[in-house]
């Protein structure tokens, strides 16, 4: 498995592969990979002849008060976690590299990355598709695979090849979770053993709100309110949202609920603000 730090090296490597008639697969990550990340690679190794791990800590999507100085990073354990996986190669550029002095060009997909994760967090989806961009066109792979806990993400990936014609394949593959229910997240380590026996109040609420909707509960209201009412029953947790909107649009749902729907919710356990979500329809 390669590793390699260029622009330049990745895509004459793609070139290469590209001429040989190869497919490739793309697996874009901020590092620090668990057995989510690995289910992408080992899907993308299982579809494409040859799969690129891209490892960036995309400074861009980071609001000013958010932790891109102290995200967790570890380069070495995360290449055996890669090529363990089926990976051929890992891409990990250094941002100056990325980013070049007087860049200023940004993808805005508009009202979708306004909602959920977009209220706390403003600049984020911006600097997600932003990167997401230059990776596709870095790389240019025939697919690329995202994670559905951050599912928002992915509609807005979903809106991004299609509002800009990019010859891309979206794969969104199952949340992996830890044996108590917590979904598997880089930012999970930030835990202290407090918090982390609190974490899993994510799982339960969402499990609560869905086994309402599978015995008859259409109200969006009512989903929410059993959502929020056993999250608060947990002193550490602290609701950033609790929502429910139409997916893969990203808009809110007013009464009931019809169709394919995301109910989402971001919590803070302690400092450490964790996502979860579930898809009925
Ligand atoms: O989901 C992530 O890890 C990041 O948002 C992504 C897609 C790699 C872009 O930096």
């Amino acid at each position: 498995m390669m590793i390699l730090n260029n622009i330049s090296d990745m895509r004459k490597i793609v070139d290469q592969w590209k001429k040989q008639g190869l497919t490739v697969g793309l697996v874009p990550t901020m590092g620090f990979l668990h057995e989510g990340h690995e289910s992408l690679i080992k899907r993308a190794a299982a579809e494409n002849d040859r799969v690129v791990v891209s490892i960036f800590v995309n400074p861009i999507q980071f609001g000013k008060n958010e932790d891109f100085s102290v995200y967790p990073r570890n380069i070495e354990r995360d290449s055996s976690i890669c090529q363990r996986a089926g990976a051929h190669a890992v891409f990990n550029p250094a941002a100056d590299e990325m980013y070049l002095d007087g860049f200023s060009t940004y993808i805005d997909v508009g009202d979708i990355s306004k909602e959920l994760c977009g209220k706390s967090r403003p600049i984020h989806f911006r600097g997600v598709c932003t990167v997401v961009a230059k990776l596709f066109n870095i790389v240019k792979p025939d697919r690329a695979y995202f994670g559905q806990k951050d599912a928002q993400q992915a509609a807005i990936i979903h809106k991004l090849i299609k509002d800009l014609n990019m010859d891309v394949e979206l794969v969104v593959c199952p949340i992996v979770r830890e044996s108590d229910g917590l979904a598997k997240s880089s930012r999970n380590v930030y835990l202290n053993p407090e918090e982390r026996k609190a974490a899993p109040v994510l799982h339960r609420a969402l499990c609560a709100g869905e086994s309402l909707i599978s015995s008859g509960q259409k109200d969006a209201e009512a989903v929410k309110k059993a959502i929020a009412d056993v999250i608060n029953t947990e002193p550490l947790a602290k609701i950033d949202y609790v929502d429910v909107v139409a997916f893969p649009e990203i808009k809110p749902v007013n009464g009931d609920i019809s169709g394919k729907t995301l109910v989402a919710t971001a919590v803070f356990i302690g400092k450490t603000r964790l996502i979860d979500n579930f898809i009925v329809g």
